[in-house]
């Protein structure tokens, strides 16, 4: 499958097709269940297929654990954890991870290609996102795991116990490594359910995180679809439960866990304003807001998913935006000239179809560049709206795909006021040329994290997390630590 431009074809210089070998990766037909060191068969004696979305090929076989394996899963954790990785001083736990952080870099082309193939993704941001974000977090925890008795918890901080995590399918590896890492940093042992459409780098990490020789039970992953993440958050063995994923689900189980003394931290949906003032660098905005809102497809919780022009240069940038994304390149996720590669699932294509429905439907004006989709596979065409009114749905649900709203405002006042009025509060971007309006924007914007003139960057040692229907609780830097600490 050739990666297509969205130019016209034929007006314009083609590129040759420049994709990345499949060769490095062996996918195994059939996965078991990491437990205890190991892996085992399912006792449920089931199978699911994960399958590559930009073709509909089936890539492996993968075992759906039930209420049994979550047992013996959250039983393996706990005799890690009493026995052996809940004993170990921090600096022994430190030479774990720097070895899984190292084994990530190593095997960073498999780990790459392998993402690309069970997310539908572009290589170009698995291999320069994804897996070094991944491997970074590895380091900057493993960096902390001697020091916590200086990170502010009181001189000898203690971990919580065994950690119940579910994440999605956005961002698989990376959120399996933002899961595991402080986790693991911080003495407790863990339970990871990978989510059901991309179990595959969470497998291979299973394999690094045996082949680096963790005592056995220390991380334990176990395949599934929501049923086994339901059974695993609401298992009375684990202490304390990460979620990332959508509201509705987070919603439910906060309801599951409330009570039971459990920990808990959500990092759910978004709906994040991309703020442009008259006085920003257009040509820097308008790569900020592809990057906001094209990145993985628009499948990102802290997407730039409402764009707020300064009606003064709103057409202009309309106009520039245009322009730009008539040569985002749409095809193969292994093809290294890449930009946009497949959605994620059927379900998640009919959930982007279904919203520019009711976009349409709701009388907002629907664009995208000329653009051919594969024949095969779930692909969804850059889209921008303008004419959207605050009360529109594609304002305000999460749409998760690479669909733009677009909205105009005339004075600061009026951008802060549109940019809160959300039940979400997760991530917002600000461009313009004054110092003193971004500080007095960010203290006004509510939202977990405000980018200026610049988005969708992460470092393990900034906090990531929202408020309101976002969630609470914050992943990375020193803020991260203390959703595993018992402090
Ligand atoms: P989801 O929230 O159902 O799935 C996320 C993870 O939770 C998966 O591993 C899933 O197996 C698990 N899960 C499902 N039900 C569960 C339950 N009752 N208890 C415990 N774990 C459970 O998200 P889904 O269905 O994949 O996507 C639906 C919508 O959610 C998307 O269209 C998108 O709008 C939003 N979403 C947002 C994400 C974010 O990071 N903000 C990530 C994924 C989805
Ligand atoms: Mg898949």
């Amino acid at each position: 499958m050739a990666s297509v431009s969205t130019t016209t074809p034929g007006t314009d210089w083609e590129y040759a097709p420049a994709p990345e070998s499949r060769e490095i990766v062996t996918i195994q037909p059939e996965y078991n269940l990491f437990t205890g060191g190991e892996f085992v068969p399912p006792a449920s004696g089931e199978f699911f297929t994960t399958l590559n979305p930009a073709s509909e090929e089936p890539l492996a076989r993968v075992a759906q654990a039930g209420e049994a394996d979550v047992d013996r899963a959250v039983a393996a954790a706990r005799q890690a954890f009493e026995t052996s990785w809940g004993r170990l001083p921090g600096r022994e736990r430190a030479k774990y991870l720097y070895r899984i952080a190292r084994a990530i870099q190593e095997r960073a082309r498999e780990f790459a290609v392998l993402e690309s193939l069970d997310n539908g993704k572009p290589i170009k941001e698995s291999r320069d996102v994804d897996v070094p974000l991944a491997a970074a977090h590895f380091f900057y925890h493993a960096g902390w795991a001697d020091k916590l008795g200086y990170a502010g918890f009181g001189p000898d901080p203690r971990p919580i116990g065994v950690a119940g995590q579910v994440i999605p399918w956005n961002f698989p590896l990376l959120m399996a490594a933002w899961k595991l890492a402080p986790a693991l940093a911080t003495g407790n042992t863990c339970v990871l359910k990978p989510a059901e459409t991309t179990p595959l780098t969470a497998l291979l990490l299973a394999e690094v995180i045996a082949e680096a020789g963790l005592p056995p039970g220390t991380v334990n992953i176990i395949t599934g679809d929501g049923s086994t993440g339901a059974a695993l958050v609401g298992h009375p063995g684990v202490n304390k439960v990460a979620f990332t994923g959508s509201t509705e689900v987070g919603k439910q189980i906060q309801q599951a866990v409330a009570g039971t003394g459990k920990r808990l931290t959500l990092e759910l949906g978004g709906k994040a304003a991309n703020v442009v003032f008259d006085d920003a660098p257009i040509d820097q905005a308008v790569e900020g807001i592809v990057n906001g809102i094209f990145f993985n497809q628009g499948h990102v919780c802290c997407a730039g998913s409402r764009l707020l022009l300064q009606e003064s240069v709103a057409d202009a940038v309309l106009d520039r935006l245009k322009r730009r994304l008539a040569t985002l390149r749409l095809g193969d996720p292994l093809d290294k000239n890449t930009d946009i590669g497949a959605i994620n699932s059927r379900q998640q294509l009919d959930k982007i179809e279904g919203l520019v429905a009711a976009g349409e439907a709701e009388g907002a004006q629907r664009w995208s560049p000329p653009c051919r989709l594969p024949a095969k596979g779930y692909w969804f065409p850059p889209t921008v709206f303008s004419g959207v009114s605050q009360s529109h749905k594609i304002a305000r649900e999460e749409i998760f795909g690479p669909v733009l709203s677009v909205l105009t405002f005339r004075t600061p006042e009026e951008a802060v006021a549109k940019a809160n009025n959300t039940p979400y509060g997760l991530s917002a971007g600000i461009w313009t040329e004054k110092g003193s309006r971004i500080l007095w924007m960010a203290g006004k914007l509510r939202a977990g994290v405000v980018w200026a003139n610049t988005y969708n960057r992460f470092d393990p040692a900034s906090p990531f997390g929202g408020y309101q229907e976002s969630g609470f609780g914050r992943e990375g830097g020193r803020a991260g630590l203390a959703a595993y600490l018992d402090a």
